[in-house]
């Protein structure tokens, strides 16, 4: 069935509706409660091309991101909602105990997680999550010296080992192992919070706190990264495009860091342009994509959503679209999209769409996992990556079209030449919406087939798009995180230095690692943001800040149930006008400003325009708000975007204060 709308036709949603799926019924009741009323219906794809409104996506994201954020930390422990019995700061992959039993902690997917959460963290301070970072942290250097079946820590072998017991003991049954990007993935997340703490001169926390648990992963890249391992998907064993293009971060990230931190960081340094070199030979140039898995007789094609992954997951906007880095806008990246996303239309939920329109993405067209379905994870790093190539034309205004990347453009646009468009150009800008467009069309698949209440599982069926297997898998919520970031324009910090040089020959640079204990791991309390040091990532966040104490996270100390949250706006306002706190929860009035927080204007004084409010909330709780005036004669008026988004920390505060400005 399909219900094609235009998007420019105004339908209020009958949530009874027999048109419309059990997602739709559940957000439509969301949106309906407040004053927004659904502008379109979303279509299942079907034969027809489907007119998708921009509108629909943004209600789809705006009501999933509260409950992806809170899912994504029911899984990590000791306090998740879903992680009874999980060690402080590990993450589980999904609460799934069975069909498939997924109670583990994987190195890889923690890490893709938690480099989620500093990213949100690093562009607008939040205590809660700063707690949960710090003790991700704590937990993986602990991990680091865990002797497991891939090896000891003194060789640093046993740095690869891909998943543990969620007590953090090792798992002894049979796997896939080692698997050589956990350590490399680790090292980006943590050094990514370490970065923060020194542009906000917490020097001697990065110094001897993160930096001896970065490095230990840091000397295992440098000396492991010409061997070959097992997958991201944990079944092939060669050598895996994912992980030797984060490998390539790690360490180009990692002597960049050292140097910051006064340590040396000249191994890491030597060894990149050698692994850069291997990075290319991944590409395949007579097919246009990338061979996904080599030094390997698989029998695949290579085509796998692994090359996309890499591509969103190593994303650096200050190197606009550098081809040998696979940025999401190189045409090398965007060909291979094209081939990787083509290799899926023999699912049947994409039967008949017609190219340039998105589908469902899986893993790889051989898989037999499940029978082979569709993930959501692979279906919004599609989003993903074009929302990143848009962020970056935009910035440089232009587009070029190349031999390379033809292919992937005539599909929106046919009969599009090779050539570069400058910003303002008709070309340029339908070659912006239609990019933009097809970003969101991936989005819609996912709003299609995740479940009814917004849980996203690990797959959704071929045949008919119900979800499948792990449930509530944490990586599926961290992947609709960050692409409704970049959506937004909100982009993680670059990593390198600039376009790195390519060696004319490629060399097989190694190091013996040496390895040390990260035994000092007392994170001091209240780090919190020091004024005037901003951490600029991409578009400025609203100038944001809270006064809450984040513990230590060696104190210990019950986590308050409820929170009081102490509003501090500072807001110009005329004599008569009031400001209400308008938000996505009952107690904020569900976006309706008559039902919103009246604040007051006690402390108001005109060098310090403060007003100021308090609402009790549940710990962990994510809200999504924004501020009104009301002039005297009832006149509202929003501040401008974005929504502002906050999570209720999970500390034994009973009350925490968060001031904001006016957005204009
Ligand atoms: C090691 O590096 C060399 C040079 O790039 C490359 O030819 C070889 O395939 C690599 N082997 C592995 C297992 O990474
Ligand atoms: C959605 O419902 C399922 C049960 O069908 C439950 O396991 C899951 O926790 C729910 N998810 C959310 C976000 O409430
Ligand atoms: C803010 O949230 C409201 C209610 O969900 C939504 O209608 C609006 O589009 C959001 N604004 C932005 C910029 O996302």
């Amino acid at each position: 069935m399909d219900v094609l709308q235009d998007s420019s036709s105004a339908l209020v949603v009958n949530a009874s509706s027999p048109l419309v799926s059990p997602i739709m019924q559940f957000f439509t009741s969301v949106v309906l409660l407040g004053s927004v009323a659904l502008q379109t219906v979303f279509a299942r794809p079907g034969p027809a091309k489907v007119q998708l409104s921009t509108r629909a996506v943004g209600d789809f994201i705006n009501t999933e991101t509260p409950i992806a954020l809170e899912q994504l930390l029911c899984n990590i422990g000791a306090n998740g909602c879903n992680s009874a019995g999980v060690s402080s700061g590990l993450v589980i992959a999904s609460p799934s105990k069975q069909d498939p039993d997924y109670w583990y902690t994987w190195t890889r997917d923690s890490a893709l997680v938690f480099k989620s959460i500093v990213d949100r963290f690093t562009n607008s301070y939040d205590a809660g999550l700063q707690r949960h970072i710090t003790e991700y942290i704590v937990a993986q250097a602990r991990l680091q010296g865990v002797s497991n079946p891939s090896g000891g820590f003194s060789d640093g072998s046993g740095l690869a080992e891909p998943k543990y017991n969620v007590d953090g003991s090792a798992f002894t049954g049979a796997w896939g192992r080692p698997q050589r990007d956990g350590p490399a993935l680790r090292a980006i997340a943590i050094m990514s919070y370490g970065e923060w703490l020194l542009d906000n001169s917490y020097t001697d926390t990065a110094k001897n706190i993160v930096w001896p648990v970065v490095r230990n992963d840091l000397e295992y890249v440098a000396q492991y990264w010409n061997q070959t391992g097992f997958d991201l998907w944990e079944e092939v064993r060669g050598s895996s495009f994912f992980t030797i293009a984060s490998q390539h971060q790690a360490l180009v990230q990692g002597y960049r860091f050292a140097a910051r931190v006064g340590a040396s960081g000249a191994h890491y340094q030597a060894t990149a342009p050698s692994v850069l070199c291997f990075l290319q030979s991944f590409w395949n140039p007579s097919k246009g994509y990338i061979d996904s898995n080599i030094n390997v007789n698989d029998g695949r094609t290579g085509l796998d959503a692994n090359s996309i992954l890499a591509s969103i997951h190593t994303f650096d906007a200050s190197i606009g679209c550098d081809s040998t880095t696979f940025q999401p806008c190189s045409d090398k990246a965007l060909s291979n999209l094209k081939a990787v996303v083509d290799s899926f239309r023999f699912y049947n939920i994409n039967n008949g769409i017609p190219k340039g329109t998105a589908l469902a993405v899986g893993r790889y067209a051989e898989d037999v996992y499940y029978n082979g379905n569709p993930w959501y994870l692979n279906t919004l790093a599609a989003a993903e990556q074009l929302y990143d190539a848009v962020y970056v034309w935009k910035q440089q205004g232009s587009v070029t079209v190349t031999a390379t990347s033809r292919a992937f453009f005539a599909d929106l646009i046919p009969n599009i030449a090779v050539g570069t468009y400058q910003s303002g150009s008709s070309t340029y800008n339908s070659i912006i919406q239609a990019v933009s467009q097809y970003g969101d069309g991936f989005v819609n698949v996912v709003t299609t087939y995740a479940q009814s209440n917004g849980s996203l599982a690990e797959q959704f069926s071929k045949q008919d798009g119900t979800p499948l297997s792990a449930r509530d898998l944490t990586w599926s919520y961290a992947s609709f995180l960050t692409a409704a970031a970049r959506r937004a324009g909100v982009i993680p910090r670059p990593w390198s230095g600039g376009v790195e040089a390519l060696p004319g020959t490629c060399s097989a640079v190694s190091f013996t690692g040496s390895y040390t204990s990260a035994t000092a791991t007392n994170f001091p309390a209240s780090q919190t943001p020091v004024a005037g040091t901003g951490t600029a990532t991409g578009t400025s966040p609203p100038t944001t800040s809270t006064t809450a104490q984040p513990p230590s996270t060696t104190t210990a100390c019950a986590i308050a149930p409820q929170v009081t949250v102490n509003f501090v706006a500072r807001v110009v306002t005329n004599y008569g006008d009031t400001v209400k706190l308008v938000g996505n929860v009952d107690k904020l009035g569900n976006w309706n400003p008559s039902s919103g927080v009246v604040f007051s204007a006690s402390d108001y004084q005109a060098n310090n325009p403060v007003w100021k409010g308090s609402v009790v909330l549940s710990a962990g709780q994510s809200i999504q708000y924004k501020y009104v005036k009301v002039l005297s004669d009832g006149t509202v008026k929003w501040e401008a975007d974005p929504n502002r988004t906050y999570s209720v920390p999970r500390s034994c505060a009973t009350a925490v204060t968060r001031s904001d400005t006016w957005q204009t």
